[in-house]
């Protein structure tokens, strides 16, 4: 009942994973706080960022966890870098662990993060493309440097979750 003029709220987790430094923790504050950090240390333990954004005039929260229990989200972002193939291949490794901590209804996005390093590209776009397409997730690749589709990324998973 809306009757007191009181605004639903929406709140919603949201995970960010992926291999040691491929850029999570950037690809988050870039997001909440438009910031970057090119000598940013290792996230140790557990950090998460609220995030509002508004859909159909509704304000939905997003609380996304930086490298925590996947346990309870409703939206993922799997990770690698674009310029580290060992991390593109260890991206079955990640989906394989989301999804025994999780149900199938997780809003799943793979990110190829830094495609600002194109000049030393080790996954080709058509690669990353392809392997979310056979797993069935969305697919983007980011920047965190140069703030290359982060909004989008986050809000495409957002959107489908709400
Ligand atoms: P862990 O916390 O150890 O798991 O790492 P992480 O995934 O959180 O990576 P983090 O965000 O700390 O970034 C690791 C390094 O990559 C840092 O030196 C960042 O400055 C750099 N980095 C992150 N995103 C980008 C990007 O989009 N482009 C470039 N060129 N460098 C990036
Ligand atoms: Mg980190």
């Amino acid at each position: 009942d809306d009757s007191e003029g009181e605004a639903e709220e929406y709140l919603f987790k949201v995970v960010i994973i992926g291999d040691s430094a491929v850029g999570k923790s950037n690809l988050l504050s870039r997001y909440a706080r438009n910031e970057f950090n090119l000598h940013s240390k290792a996230t140790i333990g557990v950090e998460f960022q609220t995030q509002s954004m508004d859909i159909d005039g509704k304000e939905v929260k997003a609380q996304i966890w930086d490298t925590a229990g996947q346990r309870g989200a409703f939206g993922a972002l799997l990770v690698y870098d674009i310029s580290r193939r060992s991390t593109f291949d260890n991206v079955g490794r990640w989906l394989q662990e989301l999804n025994t901590h999780s149900d199938t209804t997780v809003a799943k996005m793979l990110v190829g993060n830094k495609c600002d390093l194109d000049n030393i590209r080790e996954v080709p776009v058509e690669e990353g493309k392809a392997l979310a397409e056979a797993e069935g997730l969305f697919f983007m690749e980011t920047s965190a440097l140069d703030a290359t589709n982060v909004k989008t990324a986050f809000e495409i998973v957002i959107k489908e979750i709400y």
